[in-house]
């Protein structure tokens, strides 16, 4: 079957997911980029000339150029504020829809998005390509081997410096709501737990330079008592750790760090008599299935899967929102100053 793909939103990170669709032979076999739509057609013309897309109609009305390309699909890459009329358009004209993270700007508006994809029914899938990576997948096997007996915290450091300009500098919360959503949505699904509360204290730190909410802490409560913290800034200048974030899992019977790169330690308690007993390590297998390790061209791949076969893709809306509400409801706290209950 070959997929008709409307790309909405020409900037930076739609240039990854064309390189996605190129470099992945399955995909490229199946998706054929028929339209590009952006507000600035100066930005979807470059784009069409650098992934020689020649033959692809070029508007800024994504209504109209779904018509003219009658497309099946739609890749929405637009900024999150423009995200729930992109994804709604496209969704009213029958389109199956997969959107970056994050997946609405509320979730009174995430919400929305899920109804009407149940009214169309069409698939309607997030982006959130940080849990497909090795590292992500190596982790949340470990723990379903029961290797350090039963998980009972999650605890992320995530230190960078980026100076991005654009929209992220002038955006509110913008650690939360941009970033710290992957690392959110990772620990989610490494513990296989569902979100229950949180508690944040969110800073805009002095030598900031975005407008609002650079740095974020955060105390959350899964089921079955494992504790998930997330310690974060954006402007931490100095020795940074991974994009991915640097982990330490917490269970029943040991311990497993990862730095969010290729250095992954666990062990379970030693031998040794007196007060520590020292440590006995445990070998961290690499992740089982190969192809769940390639972020965003997994992730097309598990949407069009889901087109495909009917299989609800492991990043459906419906499920993503969980993530979105550990994002909004952390920055509930950090406005009101009060631990928040996480409903969705
Ligand atoms: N998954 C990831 O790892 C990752 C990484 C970077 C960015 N993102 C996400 O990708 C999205 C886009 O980010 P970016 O860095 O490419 O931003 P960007 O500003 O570089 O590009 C956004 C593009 O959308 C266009 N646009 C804005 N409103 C539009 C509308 N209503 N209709 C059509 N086009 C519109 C802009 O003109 C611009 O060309 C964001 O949601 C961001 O969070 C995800």
């Amino acid at each position: 079957m070959t997929l008709n793909a409307v790309l909405c939103g020409c900037g930076a990170m739609s240039k990854g997911w064309l390189r996605a669709i190129k470099e992945t032979p399955a995909l490229a076999a199946e998706i054929e980029v028929k339209g590009l739509v952006d507000v600035n057609p100066a930005a979807a013309e470059k784009l069409a000339e650098e992934f020689g897309l020649s033959g692809a109609v070029i508007g800024t009305d994504l209504a109209d150029v779904i018509a003219k390309s009658k497309a099946d699909i739609v890749f929405d890459v637009v900024i999150p504020t423009a995200r729930f009329d992109v994804v709604s358009t496209a969704l009213k004209a029958r389109c199956h829809v997969l959107s970056e993270k994050p997946m609405a700007t509320s979730l009174a508006e995430g919400a929305a998005l899920i109804d009407l994809a149940a009214e169309t029914g069409k698939v309607h899938a997030i982006i959130q390509n940080r849990r497909f990576i090795s590292g992500v997948r190596r982790m949340r096997r470990f723990v379903e081997s029961g290797a350090i007996g039963d998980i009972t915290g999650i605890h992320c450091d995530f230190f960078l410096a980026p100076h991005f300009g654009g929209f992220r500098e002038e955006m509110q919360n913008v650690l939360l709501l941009d970033m710290a959503i992957h690392t959110f949505d990772a620990a989610r699904f490494v513990a296989d737990k569902k979100p229950l509360a949180v508690y944040c204290v969110e800073r805009n730190p002095k030598g900031s330079w975005y407008q609002h909410g650079a740095s974020a802490n955060a105390t959350f409560e899964f089921a079955d008592d494992v504790v998930f913290t997330y310690r974060g800034s954006w402007c931490a200048e100095g020795e940074r750790t991974s994009w991915e974030s640097q982990w330490r899992l917490v269970g029943s019977k040991g311990m497993l760090t990862w730095d969010g790169e290729e250095g992954f330690k666990a062990a379970t308690a030693g031998e040794q008599p007196g007060l520590l007993h020292g440590f006995t390590p445990v070998e961290v297998p690499a992740p089982e299935h190969d192809e769940e390790t390639h972020g965003h061209a997994s992730v097309i791949a598990s949407f069009v899967e889901a087109i495909e076969t009917g299989k609800r893709p492991e990043t459906a809306s419906s499920d993503n929102i969980r993530s979105l509400a550990m994002v909004f409801c952390a920055i509930e706290s950090a406005k009101t100053g009060k631990r928040i209950e996480i409903s969705a």
